[in-house]
């Protein structure tokens, strides 16, 4: 079950909880009363709240989730692996005055969605200098998928180096014999160092030189659509930060990463035991400014939901389409509607998650980042509504279930 905040209900049942009696002329009895009335309340109070919450098989987006141990879910700009009847939820274990990264990744499991059972830390951070995962490092948007050939867990995340903010723009790469970890870090890098896209337009007329240009002026963004990072970065690998990786149909995996400063997004193909590239990636809207991606795939077409690039605060969602992967990605209006639909209903995409045993059931995860003190971030998660254009739309529900999907 996921857990809620206290609600109407558990309110008023502590608004109506039995009083001690001081009123029977007998000290003693009165004083172990004293003693034993207020724990009992408690206890009732407990057991009234947990029953509640034991019935509430239903996800409430921005409400504070509990894990069935009854501690704050921890998983943060996270993503979910369906494995044996099993939902693994990785995501960033934040702390409350940092949003570097001081303890690593977490792992939830869950047979039905709403019950999530701890799992623990399934990749710490090291406090060895030398590791590029050094406690204080920023490690963000874990994602796990599982190669069926070598049977092994492989994890990605964005990694900044600890104390160069978010200028290092690295991916790190861990695997795992089961998903519950522990999970070893191999290493971290810039993709496709010395590799030039598949689609990388002609460099005739680019100057190359960044300082000849105005951020943000014509020339620049123009520029930028030509490749000017993307050659900047070709020696050093291509930066990559926020991320998702997505396995195919046919086993082959790719890894979609916000690149050249944020502005253009790349996707990468992996190599066949998902822990290296192949050397052929695409650009993907260049100069668009896209962060956030989370991709999905219905009736042979690929979808990809997207942010702008704001930091914490939300900003409107993007939609793009695609009929191949590594083809051309077609952006869409804002797939979400109603009320703060321009804010994405407060909150920034992480993952599309496809449900197990439903035919064309997904649902969006997003976060509710809260900079002021992280570990108190809630979870967006909302059904992947189709309109008749068989377009998909996002709206708002404070509550809702799984019997949505027909
Ligand atoms: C937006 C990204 O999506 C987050 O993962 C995080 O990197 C913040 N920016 C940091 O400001």
């Amino acid at each position: 079950m996921l857990r809620m905040h206290d609600d109407g209900a558990s309110v008023a049942f502590c608004k109506n909880k039995p009083k001690p009696d001081y009123d029977n002329g007998r000290r003693g009895a009165v004083m172990k009363k004293d003693i034993i009335l207020p724990f009992m309340a408690v206890a009732i109070l407990l057991s009234g709240c947990s029953k509640h919450n034991a019935e509430a098989n239903y996800f409430s987006p921005g409400q504070f989730w509990y894990d069935d141990s009854g501690a704050l879910i921890n998983a943060h700009g996270g993503g979910i692996l369906s494995y044996k009847n099993t939902y693994y939820w990785y995501g960033e274990y934040k702390s409350d005055t940092t949003s570097n990264a001081m303890t690593g990744v977490s792992c939830y499991s869950s047979q039905d969605l709403y019950t999530w059972h701890n799992e623990g830390i399934v990749l710490p951070v090291s406090d060895s200098p030398e590791s590029d995962i050094q406690r204080g490092c920023i490690l963000e948007r874990p994602k796990v998928i599982f190669n069926e050939s070598t049977g092994k867990f492989v994890m990605y995340f964005h990694l900044e180096l600890k104390g160069q903010g978010y200028s290092a723009a690295r991916v790190g790469i861990a695997v795992s014999e089961t998903p519950t970890g522990p999970f070893t870090f191999i290493r971290s890098l810039r993709p496709n160092a010395d590799i030039l896209p598949l689609n990388m337009p002609s460099e005739a007329g680019l100057d190359k030189d960044e300082s000849h240009y105005e951020g943000w002026s014509a020339e620049w963004v123009a520029a930028v659509r030509q490749g000017l990072f993307t050659w900047r970065d070709l020696h050093t690998g291509q930066m990559s930060r926020d991320m998702a990786l997505y396995v195919d149909d046919d086993g082959k995996a790719y890894h979609i990463y916000a690149s050249e400063e944020n502005l253009t997004l790349q996707i990468a193909e992996l190599t066949p035991d998902y822990l290296g590239y192949t050397g052929r990636y695409k650009r993907i809207q260049p100069a668009g400014h896209n962060e956030a991606p989370a991709l999905f795939k219905k009736a042979g077409k690929y979808y990809m939901i997207t942010s702008g690039c704001t930091g914490w605060a939300p900003n409107a969602a993007r939609l793009l389409t695609a009929d191949s992967l590594m083809g051309e990605w077609t952006l869409h209006e804002n797939p979400c509607v109603g009320a703060d639909a321009d804010l994405t209903f407060h909150s920034q995409s992480t993952f599309v998650l496809p449900i197990e045993g439903k035919h064309n059931a997904f649902i969006f995860m997003a976060d509710r980042w809260k900079p002021e003190k992280h570990t108190e971030g809630t979870y967006i998660w909302l059904p992947v509504q189709f309109g008749a254009d068989g377009m998909p739309y996002l709206e708002w529900k404070d509550n809702w279930d799984l019997s949505v999907f027909k």
